[in-house]
């Protein structure tokens, strides 16, 4: 399975912010916003990820995550010069992607829940042709909507539709095997000039070859592609943090209960960091008696987010 981080795009609903850097790489409270999708990824076991930027933004993505190998994984970069929709990240890495299936997630958006680890990897297990996951909006409006008939198969899709036929928002989390390439590659432009996913998901449906996940009530998902939406997302995560203590989407506590990091690389990182929250929150895993062997196999982990029989 690969992956791929679409974090392209102007990012012109957050200027100014946005006008000289990504916004994949502003702060989702006290990380890159870019973390977050990385770290949902990591989850979920995918070690081989492009990530597709802006060719000016290229060179900072890399500064901030070089080839991934401290992580244990392995990056790789591409350039979209135009925004010129999702599905053309399929093309762009299309010897990437091979006759693998690939996992494609949005840089701007952000999941978190109870079990959430738990259903995305059974997502992946059990995949076949097309999978998207939907979660329940207010403003359904905004996003690519799934209409559903009584035994959850979905009937119909639609880009940001005016009247939405359901509630139910198409997050952008999306799985599929590797004929999305060709796919891509005959869709028509759109009325907003761009390459719309939701359209390469109508032909998976066409097909009966579109499968969807839902994520209840228990999960979070945000999107941060908006001033409103960038804030609401860092004071969830700033919250949820300080209850808890634990920290949402850090790269180096995932990569060292995946087993991808030693205890001694992640305390070293800990304390090049050491002033800040996020270091000293490293050297604290690194302390924690609740290593990979006190649970017995990573996949029965607690701190990774698993849940048994879900
Ligand atoms: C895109 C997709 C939309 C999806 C959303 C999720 O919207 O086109 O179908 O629901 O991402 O974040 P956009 O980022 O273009 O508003």
């Amino acid at each position: 399975m690969k992956g791929i981080i679409l974090a392209g795009g102007s990012g012109s609903r957050l200027s100014p912010s946005t006008d000289s850097i990504s916004k994949h790489l502003l702060a989702v409270y006290d990380k890159p916003m870019i973390y977050y999708p990385l770290s949902v990824l990591m989850l979920g076991g995918i070690t081989d990820i492009m990530i597709i930027t802006t060719p000016e933004d290229k060179p900072r993505f890399k500064d901030l995550l070089g080839d991934g190998s401290s992580l244990g994984i392995n990056l790789n970069y591409l350039e979209q010069s135009d925004p010129n929709g999702i599905p053309e990240a399929f093309i762009l890495a299309e010897d990437f992607i091979g006759k693998d299936d690939v996992t494609l997630i949005l840089g701007d958006n952000i999941f978190y829940g109870q079990g959430f680890t738990t259903l995305f990897r059974k997502a992946l297990e059990n995949h076949r042709n097309a999978t998207i996951f939907g979660y329940r909006v207010k403003d359904a409006h905004r996003f690519g909507v799934a209409e559903f008939d009584h035994n959850q198969k979905v009937i119909s899709l639609e880009e940001k539709p005016e009247q939405p036929k359901s509630d139910f928002a198409v997050t952008g989390l999306y799985i599929y095997d590797y004929r999305a390439v060709q796919i891509a590659k005959q869709l028509p432009y759109s009325a907003r000039g761009e390459l719309e996913i939701t359209d390469l998901n109508k032909e998976y449906l066409k097909g009966s070859q579109l499968d969807v996940q839902l994520l209840g009530r228990g999960f979070a998902w945000m999107d941060a592609g908006t001033h409103e939406s960038l804030f609401e997302a860092s004071e969830f995560v700033k919250i949820t943090q300080q209850r808890q203590g634990f920290k949402i989407a850090c790269l180096e506590e995932i990569a060292y209960y995946m087993g991808y990091m030693s205890q001694k690389a992640l305390k070293e990182k800990g304390r090049a960091m050491e002033k800040t929250d996020y270091g000293k929150y490293l050297l604290e895993i690194a302390d924690r008696k609740h290593t990979e062997q006190y649970w017995e196999s990573i996949d029965r982990n607690p701190m990774l987010g698993l849940v048994e029989n879900e």
